[in-house]
């Protein structure tokens, strides 16, 4: 699989790199998050995108490495946010080491990555770059605080979810993808290809991590199963079930989405019977298949003189038959 030649030349950048550093409090946790594990989508995304339009994998590294350390700064802060006491099947930061461990090592992390971009201030596009990283970092926040909101609200619609994933994980992974064309000299119109081709592709991996959040197999996904609707997520599966259901069901439902107080294995077995039920669980692998098809349609646009195109239908096929 091409997909994984890649991953491998990202990995062996990572596993050579010491994150330690003075003062040891703020940077080990740091080491250690980013050693954990993880699937390495968006760097090893960026790779191919940028030996696609056949640049140098070399002088990408430091992007990739950029948006991985982005990524993983965001995890630390997500699982705070989100009471998470797993992460690729370890301690989460903050469990591991406290609260303000995970604030301060994600927030240096955060700068870290924008450090790591300085090395292409030469680069013809380093203003496009270095505002495509920042409007995605922007918008992940945009994201995350929508997810929040949605926590509490009960109105919220498949259009305002749709907003919502866009912003907390489809764009990083669509600025990666558009990084990577910029740094090998794509034309804009390239670069915003790739780009669109990463929301899709984005969203379709967005709405089966709510599905594994719920459906996954614990052994193997790495997080909490149940995660999200503990916290109250409104998640499509749960968007859907209250929208099959009649009105007075409705509100039953969106007292157990919303109760904080339930038997925390008794909430997730009931709210998962509704979704099979109301045909929620059918419709997201809809959805999910829906933004693929979209994502390999936005790939065959490409493919004329860029035969290396074709690899992308490796990384779909590796995002989205994941069971982690
Ligand atoms: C987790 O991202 C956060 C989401 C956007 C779903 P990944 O599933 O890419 O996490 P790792 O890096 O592989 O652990
Ligand atoms: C995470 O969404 C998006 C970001 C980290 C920006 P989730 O909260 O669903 O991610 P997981 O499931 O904890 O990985
Ligand atoms: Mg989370
Ligand atoms: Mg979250
Ligand atoms: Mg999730």
């Amino acid at each position: 699989m091409e997909f994984l030649k890649y991953q491998k030349v990202f990995a062996d950048n990572l596993h050579g790199t010491d994150f330690n550093a003075f003062p040891a409090n703020l940077y080990e946790p740091v080491d250690y998050i980013m050693k954990l594990g993880g699937k390495r989508l968006r760097p090893t995304a960026l790779l191919m995108s940028t030996d696609t339009f056949n640049g140098d994998l070399d002088y990408a590294k430091d992007a990739a490495m950029a948006l991985e350390v982005f990524h993983n700064f965001t995890l630390v802060h997500d699982d705070i946010m989100d009471e998470a006491p797993l992460r690729r099947g370890k301690d989460t930061v903050h469990k591991r080491y406290d609260l303000n461990t995970g604030i301060l090592s994600g927030d240096v992390m955060l700068i870290q990555s924008y450090g790591l971009l300085f090395k292409y201030s030469d680069h013809k596009y380093f203003a496009e770059i270095i505002k495509s990283f920042n409007d995605a970092a922007k918008l992940v926040c945009h994201g995350q605080q929508l997810d929040v909101d949605f926590e509490e609200r009960l109105d919220v619609t498949e259009t305002e979810y749709l907003k919502m994933i866009e912003w907390k994980t489809a764009v990083l992974f669509a600025a990666g993808l558009k990084i990577g064309a910029l740094l090998a000299d794509a034309s804009p119109e390239q670069a915003k290809a790739m780009y669109t081709y990463g929301i899709n592709v984005g969203l379709a991996f967005q709405v089966q991590d709510d599905i594994l959040d719920s459906f996954g197999d614990p052994e193997k996904f790495g997080k909490k199963v149940g995660g999200d609707i503990v916290q109250g997520k409104k998640t499509l599966l749960v968007l859907k079930t209250l929208e099959n259901l009649s009105k007075d069901l409705a509100a039953d439902f969106l007292a157990l989405i919303n109760d904080r107080s339930l038997d925390e294995s008794t909430k997730i077995e009931l709210v998962k019977s509704k979704f099979i039920e109301y045909g929620a669980l059918e419709y997201a692998e809809e959805v999910k298949n829906s933004y693929r098809a979209k994502a390999t349609a936005a790939l065959n646009d490409m493919l004329e003189g860029f035969p290396k195109i074709n690899m992308f239908n490796d990384l779909s096929e590796y995002l989205l038959g994941r069971e982690a």
